[in-house]
């Protein structure tokens, strides 16, 4: 990969600023835990696993700071860390899957020394990142196998490598079948209001060399209609127990118009963004951010000011319009709720 997402260094934290992107190509360093959960919310870094790698860190980085006295002194404030970082975006289960794990390796070492518990949770944090590299460039060969030669491929929003720890979910899938030698061109929606598409899939896709065509959201049903594309393939934030998938907010829009045109509709995730204690989507947080966020673009108003805006981040594709769930572990295409159970080891 020609950028890293996130990564530990020097005992810091350093990510590229996805705000500034694709006109700027900065690296930030952080070596406070708040300043993390400041980057999770202003979206510096962002995508469901990379913030669960970002929380992880932050965590680590907190452990570190922690002035204390005795373990539980550490193991209060340590809890205070978590929250903190729980309370950033409420919608990706990667981050509260990124902090569970931090806590758990905690609580497993107890009876060490502090200085040894702070070196176990930075080793830990740098490990989410790695593993998940690897379950990606897995997502990516199971999901190759449904991509024919020569496709035209819709993604929405960015799953790609800015998202996770380098590599991608749904641009996992695409990488891997570009990678195979296989013919495919991608056409990003832009992604409105945060251009997740525009200014991140398109800046990570021409990177990497693979032929990609932008359109704007309203865009995708002309192509669809006219037989343009061949399928679909988008990431997750959190997939309920029955398959029904949040995703970035104009994805279940897209899932009815890839059905209404007879297109398959893929979802690419982790086994991390299952939340099998929700029985269905209705229960899936959804975040909503900022209103100017709809009205204005790099700071230029573009709707009268004091017009009443809603922005909700997310939208949820019920299971009926998903083709196929690709995880690391495997495709599941029917029957979510027992198969699920399944491919997650549940
Ligand atoms: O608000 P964002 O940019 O964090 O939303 C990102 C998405 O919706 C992604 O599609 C999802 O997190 C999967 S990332 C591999």
């Amino acid at each position: 990969m020609s950028f890293r997402t996130i990564e530990w260094r020097d005992d810091a934290v350093i990510m590229i600023d996805q705000t500034r992107l694709p006109g700027e190509e900065i690296y930030n360093t952080y070596t406070d835990f708040k300043a993390v959960a400041d980057a999770i919310r202003g979206m510096i870094i962002r995508g469901a696993p990379a913030i669960g790698v970002a929380a992880a860190m932050g965590i680590a980085l907190g452990a570190r700071n922690i002035i204390a006295d005795t373990h539980e002194s550490f193991f209060r404030q340590l809890e205070n860390v978590c929250d903190v970082m729980a309370h950033t975006r409420p919608t990706a289960i990667n981050l509260f899957w990124g902090i569970q794990r931090m806590r758990q390796v905690a609580e497993a070492n107890r009876d060490k020394k502090l200085e040894q518990i702070r070196e176990i949770l930075k080793k830990e944090a740098i490990r989410i990142e790695e593993e998940d590299l690897t379950i990606c460039r897995n997502i990516g060969k199971w999901g190759a196998t449904l991509i024919p030669e020569g496709a035209t491929v819709l993604t929405h929003c960015n799953a790609g490598g800015l998202a996770t720890a380098g590599y991608g979910t749904a641009l996992g899938v695409i990488r891997a079948a570009h990678e195979a030698g296989k013919n495919i061109r991608v056409f990003a929606d832009e992604t409105r209001p945060w251009l997740q598409g525009a200014r991140l899939t398109a800046w990570e896709l021409m990177k990497a060399g693979i032929p990609t065509t932008l359109i704007s959201d309203n865009m995708a049903g002309f192509f669809m209609q006219r037989g343009e594309i061949t399928c679909c393939v988008v990431g997750a934030d959190r997939i309920a127990a029955n398959g029904d998938t949040a995703n970035k907010i104009g994805t279940y829009s897209v899932a009815v118009l890839a059905k209404e045109n007879n297109i398959p509709f893929y979802v690419a995730a982790p086994v991390s963004t299952l939340d099998l204690t929700l029985s269905d989507g209705s229960k899936i947080p959804i975040e909503e951010r900022p209103a100017s966020e709809v009205t204005h673009i790099k700071g230029i108003a573009i709707a009268p000011e004091g017009v009443s805006v809603r922005n909700p981040s997310f939208d949820v594709t019920p299971a009926r319009y998903i083709s196929a769930i690709i995880t690391e572990n495997g495709i599941v295409k029917d029957d979510f709720r027992t198969e699920l159970r399944r491919i997650a080891g549940a």
